[in-house]
């Protein structure tokens, strides 16, 4: 360990006390076990227990997942795969008996089902012997999405079935799905459509009159029963920062790494794009963001705070950018706090927390089921607060690089100025 990463522990271990106990996280675990039912909600708590529990499997552990899955790991992936089969076992009545192209599970949203299929991929190539098609239930899945789902003049796929209508959920449910596809059948073609759904996602839904931020849906003209929402709303931007970076880990991970690091360049500019776009609208008092970030007079969501939170220390370990880690580590805090003095380590329950129930659910939270609204007890926040934990815990214990927001910190003059702040920092705390 150099004397930089100790001087940066021992600083956050001054200014950083708050974390959840392995019960705590257990609670929010067993919470979204029990929350997540809708396709997207199945796909996101599959992607989090692999980051939070099973990293070797994570996307972003940038090796290939092993074939067969290790002893000590058979507990912890267990729930991941018991969503792929659990919906691909079922996907056939679900779909009313229909064979070739066809969703994960019947949906009027023709990017969420797909949110499912790294999960049904994965239980593919570790070869489970349990006699279920995962295979060709992800080949119908993918090829719903190419043959089925309408599409914009120029390709962007709808994120729903009815009618093209783009939202920027789509990118964490869809593109991820692809580049996972890509990646695992050694497809360069996937990996590349990937990368220009979300290509042509930005350009729809970037709002340049609005500093970059995201609109929530644009196109339709609700035939779906679902309207516009040109707002920008915060969730929404965290899904699509969130989904660039699977896309991205998918991509840097794959034979096609060095042929493609334009598209990787690009997707870490639209991730700092988002973050730069987002956080000056952070409310200063809470350090959470609003329901829609630049509209004060929504709600405070402390929903997409843990999501965006989260996105910040995975760019900073997956690119070293680190230029929001202050603002990423103040809402963190502020999420993680606790009203009592002592420290929560040993805790099994949230006596004392601001933002989690006493029952373990994170809050004041958008409702997902109506964006506009607020809501309690929101399966994807507890996802969230898992991505939180696990990506701030894997920066911590790399060293966290960056600390102080600096960009690219290497090793060479950069870091001399560096241990001089981190020690002038320490002496001030010591002398305070
Ligand atoms: C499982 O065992 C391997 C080596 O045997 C070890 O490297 C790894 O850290 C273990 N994983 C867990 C989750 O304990
Ligand atoms: C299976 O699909 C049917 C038909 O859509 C649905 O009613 C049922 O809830 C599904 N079951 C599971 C376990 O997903
Ligand atoms: C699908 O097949 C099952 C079993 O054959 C049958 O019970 C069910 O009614 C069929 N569903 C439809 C929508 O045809
Ligand atoms: C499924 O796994 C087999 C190897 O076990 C692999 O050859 C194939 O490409 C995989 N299919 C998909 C769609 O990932
Ligand atoms: C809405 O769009 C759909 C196709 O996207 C079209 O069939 C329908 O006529 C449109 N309705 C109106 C009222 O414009
Ligand atoms: C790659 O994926 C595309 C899109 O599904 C498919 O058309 C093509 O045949 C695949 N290429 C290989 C080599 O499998
Ligand atoms: C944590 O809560 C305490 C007590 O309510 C408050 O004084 C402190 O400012 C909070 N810290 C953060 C980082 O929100
Ligand atoms: C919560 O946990 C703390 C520390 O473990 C304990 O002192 C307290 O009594 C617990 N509160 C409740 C309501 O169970
Ligand atoms: C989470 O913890 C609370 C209180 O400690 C408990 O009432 C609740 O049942 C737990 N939730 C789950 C899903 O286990
Ligand atoms: C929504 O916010 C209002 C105003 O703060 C509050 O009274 C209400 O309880 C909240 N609803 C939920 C479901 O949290
Ligand atoms: C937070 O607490 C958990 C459970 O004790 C622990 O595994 C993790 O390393 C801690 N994270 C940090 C950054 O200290």
């Amino acid at each position: 360990m150099s004397l930089r990463q100790v001087l940066c522990l021992l600083f956050f271990g001054l200014v950083s006390a708050q974390n959840l106990s392995d019960s705590q996280t257990a609670n929010v675990t067993a919470n979204l076990a029990l929350g997540a039912t809708h396709p997207w909600e199945l796909g996101t708590r599959a992607q989090v227990l692999l980051e939070h529990d099973v990293p070797l499997f994570s996307v972003f552990s940038l090796t290939l997942p092993p074939s067969s899955i290790p002893s000590n790991t058979t507990a912890a992936i267990s729930p991941v795969l018991s969503i792929a089969k659990s919906v691909v076992q079922n996907r056939t009545a679900s779909n009313g008996n229909i064979t070739g192209p066809q969703p994960l599970v019947a949906d009027d949203s023709a990017g969420d089902p797909a949110s499912i299929g790294p999960a049904v991929l994965l239980a593919n190539w570790t070869n489970l012997g349990d006699g279920v098609d995962y295979a060709g239930a992800a080949l119908d899945q993918l090829n719903f999405l190419y043959e089925k789902v309408p599409k914009t003049s120029d390709g962007a796929i709808s994120h729903r079935t009815a009618e093209v209508q783009l939202w920027s959920d789509f990118v964490y449910m869809a593109p991820p799905f692809l580049a996972y596809y890509g990646l695992l059948t050694n497809n360069q073609t996937l990996l590349m459509d990937a990368y220009t759904q979300i290509k042509l996602y930005r350009n729809y839904l970037r709002d340049t009159a609005a500093g970059n931020l995201w609109a929530h849906i644009v196109l339709g003209n609700n035939s779906n029963g679902v309207p516009n929402d040109p707002g920008h709303w915060s969730t929404g931007n965290g899904w699509a920062a969130a989904g660039m970076l699977r896309v991205l880990a998918s991509i840097q991970t794959s034979t096609f790494s060095s042929s493609m690091k334009s598209e990787q360049s690009d997707l870490q500019d639209w991730v700092s794009e988002i973050h730069a776009a987002i956080y000056p609208h952070l409310d200063p008092t809470s350090n959470l963001f609003f329901n829609y970030a630049d509209e004060m007079n929504t709600f405070l969501d402390a929903a997409s705070t843990a999501l965006i939170a989260s996105t910040v220390y995975r760019l900073s370990l997956l690119r070293g950018v680190h230029t929001h880690l202050p603002d990423a580590e103040k809402s963190r805090q502020a999420l993680f706090n606790t009203t009592s003095s002592s420290s929560s380590s040993s805790s099994s329950n949230f006596t004392g927390f601001t933002h989690f129930s006493s029952d373990g659910w994170l809050t004041p939270v958008v409702n997902p089921d109506d964006f506009g609204n607020n809501g309690s007890d929101s399966p994807e926040s507890e996802a969230f607060v898992l991505d939180l934990q696990a990506t701030w815990t894997e920066w911590v214990n790399g060293g966290s690089q960056g600390a102080n927001g600096a960009e690219k910190l290497g090793l060479g003059t950069n870091s001399g100025v560096m241990i001089f702040f981190m020690t002038a920092f320490s002496m001030s705390w010591i002398l305070l």
